[in-house]
């Protein structure tokens, strides 16, 4: 026995450790459920809206053909309305659903959770009330870079009724929680296009392409990754041509395949993406038939004239904040 007593001390030695081992791996595991379910318990209630998707559509229903082609018209846009489209040649062949995305259903994702319920609605650019066909032709104008389809067209009907059977459960008047953009907070900086170039190259390029140009399928002519500049992007008219809508889009739908509750992009990468991709050409629209009221002017409206002394630049980047508390002194 005296022999083994150095072997026995090894082993109460080994059985301590490997015990004291487990438990401080239980307490941390613990730990560790104990953080998250905190973490969890700290997340929002998801209230946000979220669209039927399209093989919701009523087969029965009297327009239900109309429905299903106004949802076509979004998701393909390009195949009926696009440089070889079917129908007519009136766009720049992106699709409605690139920026709206699936078929405008996503919380968070630009959807059209708010259009059947808010419009006609004022609106201080085109300064006066605009109907659901008015703000499609906008996107047409500037999103597509094209031009305006008239309202009696079974197409614009067809995207009206789209929109209506979508925004068939939101009270008149109602916005609801992740519809439309959910803007990101300012940054106390002005956005930065050299940083915004680095996230571009690392986390945008592989699907946008080198130049912003997205990538084609040949045989469908559809894009498969849309662009981001260059003569077939949104024009400088666009919603997205203003950075706080561009990174507030980026932040919850990009890199493609992330959602609003797993962003992988920090509020400041989003604003200097941003602000990198629309310093890079696109083409141009005439704008000088908008904003009547120049006070109006969102504080990121990057054209002037402007009711305060900021320049274009700081409008076009930030920092906003300045701008903003400026604002809010002059009209007191
Ligand atoms: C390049 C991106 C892009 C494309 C493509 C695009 N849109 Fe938009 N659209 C936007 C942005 C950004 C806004 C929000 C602008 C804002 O809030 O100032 C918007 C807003 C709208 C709205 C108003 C939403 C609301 O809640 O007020 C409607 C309706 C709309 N788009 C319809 C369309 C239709 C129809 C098409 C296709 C013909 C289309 N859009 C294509 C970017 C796009
Ligand atoms: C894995 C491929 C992929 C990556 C990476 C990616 N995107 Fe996209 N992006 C897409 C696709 C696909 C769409 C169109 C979505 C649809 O039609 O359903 C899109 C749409 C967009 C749009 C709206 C349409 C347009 O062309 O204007 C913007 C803006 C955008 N992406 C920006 C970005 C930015 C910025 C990054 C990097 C932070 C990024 N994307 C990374 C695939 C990607």
């Amino acid at each position: 026995m005296k022999r083994h007593w150095p072997a026995v001390i090894i082993l109460i030695i080994v059985t301590v450790v490997i015990a004291g081992e487990c438990i401080s791996g239980y307490r941390k595991r613990e730990a560790d459920d104990k953080a998250m379910a905190d973490v969890r318990a700290n997340e929002p209630v998801d209230t946000a809206w979220r669209g039927w998707s399209y093989f919701h559509i009523p087969r029965q229903a009297e327009d239900s053909d109309l429905i299903w082609y106004g949802y076509e018209l979004i998701a393909h846009t390009a195949d009926y309305l696009g440089p070889k489209g079917s129908v007519m040649q009136i766009t720049n062949g992106m699709n409605c659903q690139n920026c709206h995305l699936e078929g405008g259903t996503v919380p968070y994702g630009n959807n059209y959770g708010k259009v059947f319920s808010t419009y006609p609605k004022y609106r201080a650019r085109n300064h006066g009330v605009q109907t659901i066909y008015d703000r499609i032709n906008d996107c047409l104008e500037r999103s597509l870079n094209g031009w305006q389809l008239d309202s009696n067209l079974r197409e614009m009907k067809a995207i009206y009724a789209y929109m209506e059977w979508l925004g068939s459960d939101v009270p008149k008047g109602a916005s609801p929680g992740g519809t439309g953009l959910v803007r990101l907070p300012y940054l106390d900086r002005a956005a930065d296009p050299e940083a915004g170039r680095k996230v571009y190259v690392s986390q945008c390029q592989s699907c946008h392409g080198v130049n912003g140009e997205g990538q084609i399928n040949g045989q469908t002519n559809a894009y498969v990754y849309p662009p981001l500049w260059g003569p077939h992007s949104y024009n400088d008219g666009a919603g997205l041509f203003r950075i706080s809508n561009f990174a507030a889009f980026v932040k919850n739908n990009m890199p493609f395949g992330i959602s609003y509750q797993h962003a992988t992009l920090s509020d400041a990468e989003a604003w200097d993406v941003a602000a990198f991709v629309n310093s890079c050409e696109r083409p141009h629209k005439d704008q000088s038939a908008d904003w009547k009221e120049i006070a109006d002017k969102p504080i990121d409206f990057p054209f002037g004239p402007y009711a305060d002394s900021f320049p274009e630049t700081q409008h076009k980047y930030g920092p906003f904040e300045p701008i903003r508390t400026a604002l809010e002194q002059a009209s007191k």
